[in-house]
C-alpha cells in the first residue's frame, strides 16, 4: 500500500522531502524539520515520510521527544540508537563512550568528557549507515532533551558525503538547541498549515462517508481544516450521523477536549479562565468584558490571552476570539452545565453593564436556568426589542419563550406574551393564537386590548377564519371610535376591517368606504398610514361592481409608492393592493415597489415575504416574465405548505395560471394538486376564489369542460353573494362562456359578449383584448375575423404580452382553418417570438404546431429554446452554491427556504446536466 494514501493533501511537502532522501542518498546529507502547532499533522507526514524511505530500502530508526523526560540527558539518542546499534552488532568494536550510553547492560551512562559521547553517537552513525542509507527520525522534538539535540546537530556537521538523513517533528518557538537544528540555512523546513477545504472533505468523507455535505462544511468551518480537530469531529460524525449541520461544532469529542485543556492549561494560571469566558462569551469579547467576567485585571487577561494565542487556542486579534469553534466547543463541553449556565449569566450581566447591544446580553440568558429574576425578563425583552431583520424574529421568539419560562412578574407577562405572539404570527408559528389569547385574558388597558384585537384578526386571517379576523378588528374600532384614541389608529383599524371584509367575501357596503375617504381626509397625505388608506380603498374598489380602471387606478398608485415600508409591517391589509394593482395594469408597477428580499430584510417577517413573492409573481406573469415568476410562485407555495390555507390557495393558483403558458395545462393541473382535498382546498376567502378561478382556466385549457363550468359557476355564485366583480382575475364569464363553447352550448356566446362589455367597462386594455379573443372564438363564422383583429390590435398596446401572444395565435389559427395559412404566418410568428420571450414554453408549443399545419418548419434554434437557460433565481442560487455556501447559508442569503433553495438546484442540475455540486462552478462559467 502506497504509505502516503492515508494521508491527504501534502503533496508538495512529500514531494520536497523525497528530494531531500534523494540527495541524502547521494551523500548529500540532510536535515528536514517538519514544523506546526500541535495536531496539524506532523506525525502523520512524518510517517509517510519514514514509510517511503522503507520502500527506497533506507533504514529507519525513530524515537520521540517525551514531556517529561525534557532533563534526561541523551534520553532521546539512546531511544533512537541503543537497539538498532546491538541488533548490528556495531557496539563491540565502538568506542567505550557509545557502549556506556547505548549498551543497555551499561544502563546509559555518558562519558564525563561531552565531547566523546558526540563522537561515539556520530561514530554509531557511520557504522549503521555503512550497510545502507540512514534516516533518523525524531518526532515531538520540542520535547527532547538539550544533549540529544546537541548530538544530533554534532551528526548534521559532519553529514557531508553520507547518506544519512535527520527529520524532526516539532511545534514551534522551541528551546534554543533545537532552533539551532530546526532553523539552520542547511534544514528543509517544512512548515504544515491546516488543510484545504478539498482536502479536508475528502479526509472527513474518508471517515465518515454518510455525512451530508452540510456536516462536512460545517465540521470543516469548526475546525478551520485542522486535521486532529477534523479527524475528532469526523469520527463522531460517524458515530452520530443523524446530527444537525449547526450541532456539528458542538461533538467536541474527549480526544479534542483533552489536547485543547492541555494546552490552555500549559499557557498558565490565569489562561483556563480567560479561555472559558472567551468561549462563554463568544463572539467579539473584548478585553475589557473577559475582565469583568473572570474578575482579573486587564493586564492578566492580555498576558493570558498571549499565551493563548501562542498555544493557537485563541486568535490573534481583538477582540479576543477562538482559533477554532471547535475549541470553544471543548472548552464548554468541560464545564459542568450549572457552571456553564452561571458564566453565561454573568455574561449577561457584565455585556448589559458594558452597554453592549442588548440582543447580545439576552442570548446568553438563553443559557441560563430560570429564576423568576425580573431583571432576567426585562434583559430578555430588551434583546427582543432590539432585535430585527431576517431570523431575529426566531431570535425573538426564543428570547420571549425563555422570558415566559423565567416567569415575568404579572407586570410584564401581557407584555412578554404579546411579543412572542406576535412574533410567532410573522413566522407563521401556531403558538401566536394562544398567546395572544392568554395576553387578551390578563389586560383590560385599552390600548393593549385594541393591540391584541388586531393581532389576533391577523392571526385568524392567515389561517382563514376570516368572520373571527372581522368580529375582532371592529370591535376593536368601535371601542377606539368611542374613546377618541388617535385618528391613525383608528384610521388602521378601520383600513383593515375594511380589507378583512372584502377578503372574508362579506359585503363591503358604501357607507365603509365613505368612511374611509373621511378618515384618510383627516391624515397627513402621504405618511404610512394614508398609504395603507389608499391601498385598501384601491383594494376594496377594485373589486366592486361597476369599477372602473380610471376610479381606482389612483387610489393605488398613490399607495404604490413606497409599499410595505417598515412601518406597514403590523398592517397586513396593505398587500391586497397588490393583485388589484396588476389588475389595474400596474404590473410593472408593483414589481418596482416590492422585493421580497428587501421585506424579509425589514419585517423578518416570513408572512410577510412569501405573500409579498406570491403578488410579485402575479404581477410577473401580467408583464410575461415567466421563468422568475415561476420560481417565485413556487417558492410561496412551498413556503405556505399544508397548515396556512389561505396563503396556499394564492400561491397555487398564481402557479397555476403560471404554468398553464409556461409548460402547458398538464403541468398547471399538477401544480393544482397541492390544493389538496377537503374543505381547506379552496378556503371561502378571495384567495379561494382565485383558485377557483385558476381551476377553470386550466380545466378549459386541458378541454374538460365539465369540470371548468362546475367551478366558474361555484366562483360566480361565490362572487354573486359577496357583492364582487373582477374581470381580470376572477373572469367567471370568461371561463364558463369557454366551457359552454367547449360543450356546444350557444349560450356561451352571451356570456362572452358580457364578459367583454363587463372589461370594456372595467377598462383595462389587456382585459378587453383577452374578452375579444374569447368572443373572436365564439362569436359567429363571419364576424370571428374581425373580433380576432381587434383583440391583436389593442393586446398590441396593452403591455400584457402574454395576452398579445394568445390573441395572435387565435388569429392565426382561425386564418390557417379559414384556408388561408400563407395571411396566418405573419401573426403566428409573431406569437412565437412573443412567447420565447416570455420563457412561455408550453404556448410556443402550441403556436409551433400551428406554424407547421401552415407548412412553416421552425428553425432548429427555437426548438431547443430554454434547455441550459436558468432562471434567474436558480443562477442565483447555483452561484451561492457554485462559492462552496450550504443550502441553509443560501436560503439565509436569498431570504428564502432552503426547500426552495433545493427546488432551485435541482432544476439547475437538470438543465446544466450535472450530478455534483462539485461540477457546479465549472458549468456556470461555460453558461456565462
Ligand atoms: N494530511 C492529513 N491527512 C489525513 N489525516 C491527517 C493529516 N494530517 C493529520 N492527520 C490526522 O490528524 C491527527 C493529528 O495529526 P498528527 O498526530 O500527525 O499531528 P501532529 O502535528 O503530529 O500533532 P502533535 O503536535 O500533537 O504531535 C491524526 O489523527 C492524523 O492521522
Ligand atoms: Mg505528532
Amino acid at each position: 500500500m502506497d504509505p502516503s494514501s492515508r494521508i491527504f493533501g501534502r503533496s508538495a511537502e512529500l514531494r520536497r522531502a523525497r528530494e531531500r532522501l534523494a540527495a541524502a542518498a547521494r551523500g548529500d546529507g540532510a536535515v528536514l524539520a517538519v514544523v506546526a502547532e500541535a495536531g496539524i499533522g506532523k506525525t502523520a507526514l512524518l510517517e509517510a515520510v519514514v514509510g517511503e524511505a522503507r520502500e527506497r530500502g533506507w533504514t529507519v530508526l525513530s524515537a520521540r521527544g517525551a514531556r517529561l523526560e525534557g532533563q534526561l540527558a541523551f534520553g532521546v539518542i539512546v531511544r533512537l540508537l541503543a537497539r538498532a546499534a546491538r541488533d548490528a552488532g556495531v557496539l563491540e568494536e565502538a568506542p567505550e563512550a557509545a557502549r556506556r550510553l547505548l549498551d543497555p547492560r551499561g544502563g546509559t551512562v555518558p562519558d564525563d568528557d561531552p565531547f566523546a559521547t558526540l563522537n561515539a553517537v556520530f561514530w554509531v552513525c557511520l557504522a549503521l549507515a555503512d550497510r545502507g542509507p540512514l534516516l533518523l527520525v525524531v518526532d515531538d522534538a520540542h520535547w527532547a532533551d538539550d544533549a540529544s539535540l546537541r548530538a544530533l546537530a554534532f551528526v548534521r556537521e559532519r553529514l557531508d558525503g553520507l547518506p544519512v538523513a535527520v527529520a524532526l517533528g516539532l511545534r514551534p518557538g522551541g528551546a534554543p538547541v533545537l532552533g539551532a537544528l530546526a532553523d539552520d540555512a542547511r534544514t528543509e523546513r517544512l512548515a504544515l498549515a491546516p488543510l484545504g477545504p478539498a482536502e479536508g472533505r475528502r479526509l472527513v468523507a474518508q471517515l465518515a462517508p454518510q455525512a451530508t455535505d452540510a456536516q462536512v462544511d460545517a465540521a470543516l468551518a469548526a475546525t478551520g481544516g485542522h486535521p486532529y480537530y477534523l479527524v475528532a469531529l469526523a469520527d463522531e460524525l460517524a458515530a452520530v450521523p443523524s446530527v444537525a449541520p449547526e450541532a456539528v461544532a458542538t461533538l467536541a469529542p474527549d480526544g479534542v477536549v483533552r489536547l485543547v485543556l492541555d494546552r490552555v492549561t500549559a499557557a498558565g494560571e490565569d489562561a483556563v479562565a480567560v479561555a472559558r469566558s472567551v468561549a462563554v462569551l463568544g463572539a467579539d469579547a473584548e478585553v475589557r468584558h473577559v475582565a469583568a467576567h473572570t474578575g482579573l485585571s486587564a493586564d492578566a487577561v492580555t498576558t493570558a490571552a498571549d499565551a493563548l494565542t501562542a498555544a493557537h487556542v485563541l486568535g490573534p486579534g481583538r477582540p479576543l476570539e477562538l482559533a477554532h469553534a471547535i475549541v470553544g466547543a471543548a472548552l464548554l463541553a468541560d464545564l459542568p452545565a450549572g457552571q456553564r449556565a452561571a458564566s453565561h449569566r454573568r455574561a449577561a450581566e457584565v455585556l448589559r453593564a458594558a452597554g453592549a447591544p442588548p440582543a447580545r446580553a439576552a442570548q446568553h440568558l438563553l443559557a441560563t436556568d430560570p429564576l423568576g429574576d425580573p431583571d432576567v425578563v426585562e434583559a430578555l425583552l430588551a434583546g427582543a426589542a432590539a432585535a430585527r431583520g431576517p431570523g431575529d424574529r426566531e431570535t425573538q421568539v426564543a428570547l420571549l419563550e425563555r422570558a415566559l419560562a423565567e416567569p415575568p412578574g404579572d407586570r410584564r407577562r401581557v407584555e412578554v406574551l404579546t411579543r412572542l405572539g406576535i412574533a410567532e404570527r410573522h413566522l407563521m408559528r401556531p403558538g401566536a393564537r394562544e398567546h395572544l389569547e392568554a395576553a387578551r385574558a390578563l389586560t383590560t388597558e385599552p390600548e393593549a386590548q385594541v393591540n391584541l384585537l388586531f393581532e389576533l384578526a391577523a392571526v385568524a386571517e392567515l389561517e382563514g377564519r376570516m368572520a373571527e379576523a372581522i368580529e375582532w378588528l371592529e370591535a376593536g374600532l368601535a371601542r377606539l371610535d368611542s374613546d377618541g384614541a388617535d385618528r391613525e389608529a383608528r384610521a388602521v383599524l378601520a383600513a383593515n376591517a375594511a380589507a378583512s371584509r372584502l377578503i372574508g367575501l362579506v359585503p363591503v357596503g358604501d357607507a365603509v368606504l365613505t368612511d374611509l375617504d373621511a378618515r384618510w381626509a383627516d391624515l397627513a397625505p402621504g405618511t404610512p398610514i394614508a398609504r395603507l388608506v389608499d391601498a385598501v380603498q384601491a383594494t376594496v374598489r377594485g373589486y366592486r361592481p361597476g369599477a372602473t380602471v380610471t376610479q381606482v387606478a389612483p387610489y393605488a398608485r398613490r399607495a404604490l409608492g413606497e409599499l410595505v415600508p417598515r412601518e406597514l409591517v403590523e398592517r397586513p391589509a396593505s398587500l391586497g393592493l397588490l393583485p388589484v394593482a396588476a389588475t389595474l395594469g400596474l404590473h410593472e408597477e408593483v414589481l418596482d415597489a416590492v422585493d421580497p428580499a428587501r421585506t424579509a430584510r425589514e419585517t423578518g417577517s416570513l408572512w410577510q415575504t412569501l405573500a409579498v413573492t406570491t403578488w410579485r409573481a402575479f404581477a410577473g406573469l401580467q408583464a410575461g416574465r415567466l421563468a422568475e415568476a415561476e420560481a417565485e410562485a413556487l417558492a410561496a407555495a412551498d413556503g405556505f405548505g399544508d397548515d396556512l390555507p389561505v396563503g396556499r390557495a394564492a400561491a397555487v393558483a398564481i402557479l397555476a395560471l403560471i404554468l398553464v403558458e409556461r409548460r402547458g395545462a398538464h403541468a398547471a393541473a399538477e401544480a393544482l394538486e397541492r390544493l389538496g382535498e377537503g374543505p381547506l382546498a379552496i378556503p371561502p376567502v378571495i384567495q379561494g376564489l382565485m383558485a377557483r378561478a385558476a381551476r377553470a382556466r386550466v380545466a378549459n385549457a386541458l378541454g374538460d369542460a365539465r369540470t371548468a363550468r362546475a367551478e366558474a359557476e361555484a366562483l360566480r355564485d361565490a362572487m354573486d353573494g359577496a357583492f364582487i366583480e373582477q374581470p381580470v382575475h376572477l373572469p367567471w364569464r370568461r371561463e364558463l362562456a369557454i366551457a359552454l363553447r367547449l360543450e356546444g352550448d350557444p349560450a356561451a356566446l352571451e356570456l362572452a359578449v358580457a364578459h367583454h362589455e363587463l372589461c370594456v367597462a372595467f377598462g383595462a386594455p389587456a382585459a378587453v383584448a383577452d374578452a375579444l379573443v374569447v368572443l373572436g372564438e365564439t362569436a359567429a363564422a363571419d364576424e370571428r375575423e374581425g373580433r380576432l383583429r381587434e383583440a391583436v390590435e389593442l393586446a398590441g398596446t396593452a403591455g400584457v404580452p402574454l395576452v398579445d401572444a394568445r390573441a395572435r395565435l387565435a388569429l392565426g389559427g382561425h386564418l390557417r382553418r379559414s384556408g388561408r395559412p400563407g395571411e396566418a404566418r405573419e401573426p403566428l410568428l409573431r406569437a412565437l417570438e412573443i412567447a420565447l420571450e416570455c420563457g412561455a414554453l408550453g404556448l410556443r408549443a402550441t403556436v409551433q404546431e400551428e406554424l407547421e399545419a401552415c407548412g412553416v418548419q421552425p428553425a432548429s434554434g427555437a426548438r431547443d429554446g430554454t434547455r441550459g437557460q436558468l432562471t434567474p433565481s436558480e443562477l442565483r442560487t447555483a452561484r451561492l452554491a457554485a462559492d462552496g455556501l450550504t443550502n441553509r447559508e443560501i436560503a439565509q442569503a436569498l431570504f428564502v427556504t432552503p426547500k426552495t433553495v433545493e427546488t432551485h438546484l435541482r432544476a439547475a442540475f437538470r438543465k446544466l446536466d450535472l450530478k455534483s455540486r462539485r461540477e457546479l462552478a465549472g458549468a456556470l462559467r461555460q453558461a456565462a
